[in-house]
């Protein structure tokens, strides 16, 4: 077999693809609206279920979220691409982010804080730890207090029916938004095991 030449990027990048980049959707405070934000998530712990988020010093989200301590993940589909983008754009813009992107205010169950109905998928979070990382962000470690999902999207025992639900991810290292491919494995096939959800 011939070994194909790796190089040495210019640059390092975090080329990890792909990601899952969710909505978060935090209260508003005094004056200003509630918040919608592009935000990175990495799954902490399964049980209890746990989250981790980065939000930029210069996001509006970052103060909210300091604030209330209490948000939501909006797992964004396909149809809510152009919402999703249009709440990227604007992120550092202090405005009524549910006007700009059109997307409908709800109301989550636990946390005080707002969710976004066209998202099949709420997970209501509170932060229970703020880590500073230079030169930008913080990383907010949330625990999940609760999760919602519309009709078809789990079945009876809480185990994601895939098919059913248009998600997406970003590729880090070319910035494009692909929605799931064919199912190649799953956790444990190499034990003979189909028992694992995660
Ligand atoms: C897929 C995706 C994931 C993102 N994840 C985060 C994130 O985890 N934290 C964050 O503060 N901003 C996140 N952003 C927002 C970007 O950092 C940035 O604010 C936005 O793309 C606007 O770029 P600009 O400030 O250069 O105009 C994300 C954006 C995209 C498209």
């Amino acid at each position: 077999m011939q070994t194909k030449t790796r190089r040495q990027l210019a640059t390092p990048g975090a080329i990890i693809p792909p990601v899952p980049a969710m909505l978060l959707t935090v209260a508003g405070h005094a004056d200003e609206p509630d918040e919608i934000s592009v935000v990175f998530s990495f799954v902490i712990n399964y049980s209890p279920a746990q989250i981790g988020i980065s939000v930029n010093h210069e996001h509006i989200a970052l103060q909210r979220v300091r604030q209330h301590g209490e948000f939501v993940l909006n797992v964004p589909v396909v149809s809510m691409i152009a919402a999703f983008d249009r709440a990227d754009m604007n992120s550092k813009k202090s405005a009524d982010k549910f006007a700009i992107t059109g997307l409908t205010r709800g109301k989550a169950s636990t946390v005080n804080a707002p969710t976004i109905i066209e998202s099949p998928i709420h997970v209501e979070c509170r932060v229970f730890d703020e880590v500073t990382l230079p030169p930008n962000r913080s990383m907010f470690l949330a625990s999940v207090e609760a999760t919602s999902v519309i009709d078809g999207v789990c079945d009876e025992d809480g185990t994601l029916i895939v098919k059913n639900v248009p998600f997406f991810g970003m590729t880090v290292g070319s910035g494009e938004f692909y929605t799931m491919g064919k199912r190649v494995g799953h956790i444990g096939q190499s034990v003979g095991r189909d028992d694992i959800k995660y």
